[in-house]
């Protein structure tokens, strides 16, 4: 299995600013890619606090670093980051510095066999956690339930809202029609239906070697798109699923409770809806006079670290500093 890149480490490093002894949280821990690279800086008696969702993905990577040397400092919960205070508080910790890389690993595509990704033939789950109920949270449908007992325009405003998705009235109408025949339970019968649902031209895939610095196609007759015809589906349903925007803004506004003053927030966002509400959230903080903006605007990863890791061709990564 591929190890899923951390995306911006530069960057976060600098602006995050890991110090010596500090202390700092890693509220999206995955694999661990980020965390082990401030463990580094923060040597000798600093503590990174890692927090993962996911409870396989947690096991997996405590497993994976249980015997490297930076494990000494670090404390790994698994549990979601909208429980940040009261885990900040559990631990005796005031942040120093916390990173947000928002979104789903690799991992999920590849390994959790959830039905994240339209690749491979899955049940359509799509949770990050699986056990909610046990976790005191609410418990969260699955991928299959929404797609199965939301009603049509429900269908339809999901897949407009979270994934901008243009065919959003024909996909959910072919939802509703295809579910009366039988329950649309697997990723390839999500995918099926859609693609009834939309026209040929926005079917078609241009290969990733075939497009300019700036992401466009190279000067081809047909029209191609950049991403698969069942990409925005995907998303939305995800984003629903985990309420991915509820969970930012609860988790955003928490990282700046706990801060120290002079402590600085780090959030990487990958879809324009989560982007924008980081931004709105950070413009009412600076109003209300909680943080300032060391970068304004957004910082973006270079170009040979988009040629080297595709998926990083979408980050965008916002700085905020408590006052
Ligand atoms: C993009 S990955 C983070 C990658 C990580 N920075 C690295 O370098 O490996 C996002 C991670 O956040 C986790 N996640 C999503 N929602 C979460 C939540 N509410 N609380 C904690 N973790 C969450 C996902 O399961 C996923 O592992």
């Amino acid at each position: 299995m591929k190890v899923h890149e951390p995306v911006l480490l530069q960057e976060v490093l600098e602006y995050l600013k890991p110090v010596p002894g500090g202390q700092y949280i890693d509220a999206t821990l995955n694999g661990g890619g980020h965390t082990l690279a401030i463990a580094e800086r923060i040597q000798p008696n600093g503590v990174v606090l890692g927090i993962e969702w996911d409870s396989s993905l947690f096991q997996e990577t405590e497993l994976r670093i249980k015997n490297y040397e930076l494990r000494k400092s670090l404390i790994l919960i698994n549990d979601s980051y909208t429980n940040l205070k009261s885990i900040a508080e559990k631990h005796d910790f005031q942040p120093d510095g916390i990173l947000f890389d928002l979104g789903l690993s690799s991992w999920h595509y590849e390994a959790s066999g959830r039905g994240f990704s339209f690749k491979k033939d899955e049940p359509l789950d799509m949770r990050y956690n699986t056990e909610s109920r046990s976790k005191n949270q609410e418990a969260r449908q699955t991928a299959a339930e929404i797609v199965n007992l939301y009603s049509v325009p429900e269908l339809e405003q999901i897949l407009r809202d979270y994934g901008e998705e243009q065919f959003a009235r024909s996909i959910s109408e072919s939802i509703g029609l295809n579910r009366k025949k039988r329950p649309i339970m697997t990723t390839d019968d999500l995918v099926a239906v859609i693609n009834v649902a939309v026209p040929d031209w926005y079917k078609q895939q241009s290969s990733p070697s075939r497009r300019r610095p700036n992401g466009r196609a190279t000067g081809s007759p047909t029209p191609r798109r950049k991403i698969h015809f069942a990409t925005k589906t995907f998303q939305a349903l995800r984003v629903v699923v985990n309420d991915e925007l509820g969970n930012v803004a609860k988790g955003v506004r928490m990282a700046i409770d706990i801060l120290k003053p002079g402590g600085r927030l780090v959030v990487i966002s990958f879809q324009g809806h989560e982007d924008k509400l980081v931004r709105e959230i950070f413009k009412e903080q600076v109003k209300a006079g909680r943080i300032i903006q060391p970068v304004k605007g957004t910082i973006r990863p270079t170009w040979p670290e988009q040629q080297a890791n595709p998926r990083s061709r979408s980050a965008k990564m916002k700085v905020a500093e408590k006052v």
